[in-house]
């Protein structure tokens, strides 16, 4: 009876939350009418649309990264995101990772120029960016990278994937424990990608906006579509289409958030594998000590 009540207890907690969740978004604090998305001047809930479930390789608790993929999301933000998004906290010599030699890493990054000093006389100077330096940022300070982007910041690139992890809200939330999803980033930014449409009839895009309906704050964003077909060439042979760009940077992203998501999968593994062991042999044990025992 107890472990019925202990296997129980965190679902029923679960869905309390979950209905609480519920309730607050069918009444919001400030005490408008219930949150009805299509109503005439009412606060619309965004994203307008829900990102799609994509099909990943590091999904599931087997799941791994795919080099080839990477290789080519890191191509796609070389020579597009990078314009606009720094990647301040992945240095050079990460790409290894990624299936590249050390040769390869050094001739990587020294295409990229960073600063560095002061030399002997005091002055800061620009060398060639060697393994252990991060990707340089493309503006100096968040400031220019608003004066060029219509206000807005492009986001930092290195936590991304991870920092837009889009609500599903109850009931599904329970689910994604069970099944654990885990991709909502990756999703989101694929979906962000390839999600530029024109707006419907009657909307007025402000001057300097774009409209994206998977946009996670509002209906329009500073980010003109960054992407094209054919704008970025594969050497794999992979398509070169807008859909399968978005989907490598995204991948490129993931990695980028958490390098060592395999590890963890493995050593999670490892851990239930343990832990069935283990319980096992308490209950053994527990059998065998008790076993001559008037209860
Ligand atoms: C011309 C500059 C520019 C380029 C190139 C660019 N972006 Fe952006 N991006 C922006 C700006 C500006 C924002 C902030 C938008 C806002 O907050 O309204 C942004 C925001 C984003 C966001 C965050 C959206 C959110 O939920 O807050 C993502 C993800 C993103 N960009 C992905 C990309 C990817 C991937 C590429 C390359 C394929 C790319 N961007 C290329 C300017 C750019």
């Amino acid at each position: 009876m107890k472990t019925l009540v202990a296997s129980i207890l965190p679902l029923a907690v679960a869905a309390l939350l979950g209905s609480a969740a519920l309730a607050e978004e069918a009444a919001p604090a400030n005490g408008a009418a219930p949150a009805a998305h299509h109503e005439e001047g009412a606060t619309p809930h965004y994203p307008l649309k829900e990102p799609k479930e994509e099909e990943w390789t590091f999904a599931g608790p087997f799941g791994h990264y795919d080099k080839a993929q990477l290789q080519r999301g890191l191509k796609v933000y070389t020579e597009v995101c990078s314009a606009c998004h720094s990647m301040n906290l992945v240095p050079f010599r990460m790409l290894g990772e990624l299936g590249y030699s050390e040769a390869q890493v050094k001739a990587f990054a020294a295409n990229y120029e960073v600063q560095d000093g002061p030399n002997a006389a005091g002055e800061m100077f620009t060398r060639k960016a060697v393994p252990s330096d991060h990707f340089p940022a493309p503006f100096a300070n968040a400031e220019a990278a608003a004066a060029s982007n219509n206000g807005a910041v492009p986001p930092d690139f290195s936590l991304i994937a991870k920092a837009r992890e889009v609500e599903r809200g109850f009931p599904r939330f329970v689910g994604d424990i069970f099944t654990q999803y885990q991709e909502n980033g990756p999703d989101y930014i694929h979906a962000l990608l390839t999600g530029y449409e024109e707006p419907p009839a009657g909307f007025q895009v402000p001057q300097g906006g774009h409209y994206n309906p998977y946009f996670h704050a509002a209906a329009v964003l500073a980010m003109p579509k960054p992407l094209s077909d054919g704008q970025v060439t594969y050497d794999d042979g992979s398509p070169a289409t807008v859909d399968q760009y978005s989907r490598d940077v995204s991948a490129f992203l993931m990695w980028a958030a958490e390098p060592h998501l395999e590890e963890r999968k493995r050593t999670g593994f490892m851990v239930m594998i343990f832990l069935a062991i283990f319980t096992l042999l308490i209950y053994l044990t527990k059998r065998s000590v008790y076993a001559n025992k008037d209860h």
